[in-house]
């Protein structure tokens, strides 16, 4: 793990990639100042660690839209799900697991939590949980509705009141900031979204050109775009767009290809 992380730490400096060499940072300050790394207590090629968490107290009234993001580095590359007390909240499939689990990569993920209009049913604590094959890394978000006597909601009022169904922007939900993957290997960048009407989505390539499904690019249904056999020359920022009548949001993922002999 270690010369793995020191020779891409080499090839990152020696192309002056600011954005790889911090994500490696990260990596490097993680395993030398977490002694379980090396010691063989997990397998070392597993881990995460939550590098942002979302905030830990949050205050909104009845009716606003609020987000909480946190983000997670790890490896294989994690997945996130968010937790209102012990109940899931998001779906488990947002990562398709078994493809990821064949590729040795390493990435940096970030989710957002999306409350379009919060009620006061929605104060409570929330959980952003991330996980790396076996490993798991956790942070908590306390939602307070500051305002909340007498106004809850049933279904026939969120009906009436066109709170349920209203038109939403696209928000991009779940996503990889920094991708990094043996050369060879097959890898799935995720691009989960929510929005009113159902939006759009696309994928722009590392020259800004619109992917079109071929042999090596392929476009999910869910919106992930799965690169077969990366190269070298796939290295740079892939963009993922969703957009709809009422707006549009994109994301962007630098895919960084690594040597084969860096294992
Ligand atoms: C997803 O959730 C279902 C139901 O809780 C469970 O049976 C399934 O194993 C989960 N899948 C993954 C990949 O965690
Ligand atoms: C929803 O609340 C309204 C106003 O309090 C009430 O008249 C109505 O019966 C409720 N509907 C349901 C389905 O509970």
């Amino acid at each position: 793990m270690t010369l793995m992380i020191h020779s891409v730490l080499l090839m990152a400096i020696s192309l002056n990639m600011a954005r790889c060499r911090r994500l490696t940072e990260d990596i490097d300050n993680e395993v030398s100042s977490n002694p379980a790394a090396n010691l063989g207590f997990r397998d070392p090629m597993e881990y995460v660690k939550i590098m942002q968490p979302p905030v830990p107290v949050i205050s909104k009234k009845v009716g606003a839209h609020v987000e909480l993001f946190c983000e997670a580095i790890g490896s294989p590359p994690p997945t996130i799900q968010w937790y209102k007390r012990n109940m899931r909240i998001t779906e488990n499939d947002s990562f398709d697991t078994n493809m990821i689990s064949q590729t040795p990569g390493l990435a940096k993920v970030g989710s957002r939590l999306v409350i379009n209009y919060v009620l006061p049913r929605h104060q409570d604590v929330y959980r952003c949980v991330a996980e790396s094959g076996v490993q798991v890394a956790t942070a908590a978000s306390r939602l307070i509705v500051s305002n909340k006597e007498g106004r809850e909601m049933n279904f026939t009022q969120l009906i009436n009141a066109k709170i349920l169904g209203a038109h939403h922007i696209p928000r991009v939900t779940f996503w990889a900031s920094t991708f990094m993957s043996n050369i060879g290997t097959d890898v799935i960048l995720p691009c989960r979204f929510v929005g009113n009407p159902k939006p759009n989505l696309y994928w722009l390539d590392n020259n800004n050109k619109i992917i079109e499904n071929d042999e090596r690019f392929t476009i999910l249904p869910d919106g992930e775009l799965r690169i077969r056999n990366i190269l070298w020359t796939d290295m740079g920022g892939y963009t993922c767009v969703v957009e709809n009548s009422v707006g549009e949001d994109s994301i962007e993922t630098f895919l960084y290809p690594m040597k084969e002999s860096s294992k």
